[in-house]
């Protein structure tokens, strides 16, 4: 997982109506989770909202015959596909004696060549702009909040790892993948530092407060909902590292654009893996499968990274994501696009014998991604992308308080 981008800032909250509560993208908190003093350890925006009910405001909103809990049958259903999981998913992880490693793409620190070879690195980076840098290293702060999504995984019902070290298939699926997604952070956190382009001070107490501050998927411990959030989360962060590899190489940096290409490939694998099991799941359990895609969509994906705080500035998710939308690494139309392939690998439009509500859900989806495209083409045909034609400047602390254009 780990990108994890919500929709971008572009859509205002009423013209965005339609996607259900804007309340179910505010930073709640559930109480008591956090322990100690509360009001100390979050940004104010956070903070504020922690006076919310935790549970769910959203949920009424977008589904108020929604359970918190998954339902019993439903683990069952789980269950049932215990040896299916076992021979379509496990296989889809690299044996780590075939896997990379960061080590594979840094500088040997063991070589003689190692000075040479960062100093190489460093003339390399050169030829990137400042904004680039504040994008690779959101990308870097959402990858390295890795314990959250682990924890996040294991609150599925259905899915979790009971033991934390238990033999069934999706518990040594998510250690699996676990593993495999602790290879981004730390590759591009090496990059970075090697780089001298980022203060990294910042970027470090960025993810301190971010693991600390922990993420709402909205999946209310249900692993279908789980499942659809992780599909579409790893599909967001294979294009953006797609796009971080494809501005890497305009710029001249074609070792770096490798990096965040063989990143972009294990979020692809990553996704085709979450993908399938949702259409597992479509095909024994389309009723509820398609009311837990629905319900994800209303409420809106929500990017794991969005507390994210650097002990400066209040708004740093949306300064982050308005220069990655600037920059076409993760934007309005990507989510669509998003929307619209899972909606394709899904069948939903195909499903027939549905509930009532699962129909209405059916509709609902099969308009969502025109809709959303509608939206931002007005958005942008009116030059409204949220301060007007404006161009505003940020000063980020991650690339020593420099300015970049926000829009
Ligand atoms: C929590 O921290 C705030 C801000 O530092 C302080 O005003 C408040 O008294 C603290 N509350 C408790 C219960 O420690
Ligand atoms: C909390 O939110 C309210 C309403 O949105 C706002 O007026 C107030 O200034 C906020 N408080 C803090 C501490 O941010
Ligand atoms: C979906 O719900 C409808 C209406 O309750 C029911 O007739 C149908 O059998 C359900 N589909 C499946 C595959 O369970
Ligand atoms: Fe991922
Ligand atoms: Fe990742």
């Amino acid at each position: 997982m780990a990108l994890m981008f919500g929709l971008p800032l572009i859509l205002s909250p009423q013209s965005a109506s339609f996607l259900g509560s804007v309340e179910a993208r505010g930073g709640w908190y559930p109480n008591g989770l956090m322990g100690g003093n509360s009001s100390q350890q979050f940004p104010r925006h956070i903070r504020n909202s922690t006076t919310r009910k935790p549970c769910c405001v959203s949920q009424k909103a977008a589904n108020p015959k929604a359970s918190p809990w998954l339902p019993y049958e439903k683990a069952e259903v789980i269950k049932s596909l215990e040896d299916w999981f076992e021979n379509n998913i496990i296989t889809l992880l690299k044996p780590v004696e075939q896997a990379w490693q960061p080590h594979d793409f840094l500088p040997n620190p063991a070589s003689d060549g190692f000075y040479e070879q960062v100093k190489e690195l460093r003339e390399r980076v050169q030829e990137l702009p400042d904004e680039y840098f504040v994008v690779l290293v959101g990308d870097l702060i959402t990858e390295e909040a890795l314990p959250t999504y682990a924890t996040m995984v294991n609150s599925a019902e259905g899915i979790r790892d009971i033991t934390t070290s238990s033999s069934e298939p999706w518990a040594r699926w998510t250690r699996g993948w676990t593993a495999e997604e602790n290879r981004h952070g730390d590759l591009l956190n090496k990059y970075l530092f090697l780089s001298g382009r980022v203060d990294m001070k910042y970027v470090e107490k960025t993810i301190h407060y971010l693991i600390r501050s922990g993420a709402d998927s909205m999946s209310k411990n249900d692993a279908y909902r789980g499942i659809v959030y992780t599909s579409f989360q790893e599909r967001a962060t294979h294009i953006s590292h797609a796009n971080t590899a494809r501005l890497a190489k305009q710029h001249g940096d074609t070792k770096l654009a490798q990096i965040c290409g063989t990143i972009s490939a294990d979020e692809k694998r990553h996704e085709v893996a979450y993908v399938m099991m949702m259409s597992k799941l479509f095909e024994v359990d389309p009723n509820y499968s398609i009311l837990s895609f629905a319900d994800m969509m209303r409420m809106r994906i929500s990017m794991p990274g969005q507390f994210m705080y650097d002990g400066h500035d209040e708004n740093l998710f949306t300064h982050f994501s308005a220069v990655a939308q600037r920059l076409g690494v993760y934007t309005t139309k990507d989510y669509a696009d998003i929307v619209e392939h899972l909606v394709d690998k899904w069948k939903i439009e195909k499903l027939t014998g549905l509930s009532s509500e699962a129909s209405e859900a059916q509709d609902f989806l099969c308009q969502l991604a025109p809709k959303i495209r509608k939206l931002d083409e007005r958005a942008q045909a009116r030059g409204r992308y949220r301060h007007g034609d404006v161009p505003v400047l940020f000063p980020f602390k991650w690339i020593f308080s420099r300015e970049v254009k926000l829009w």
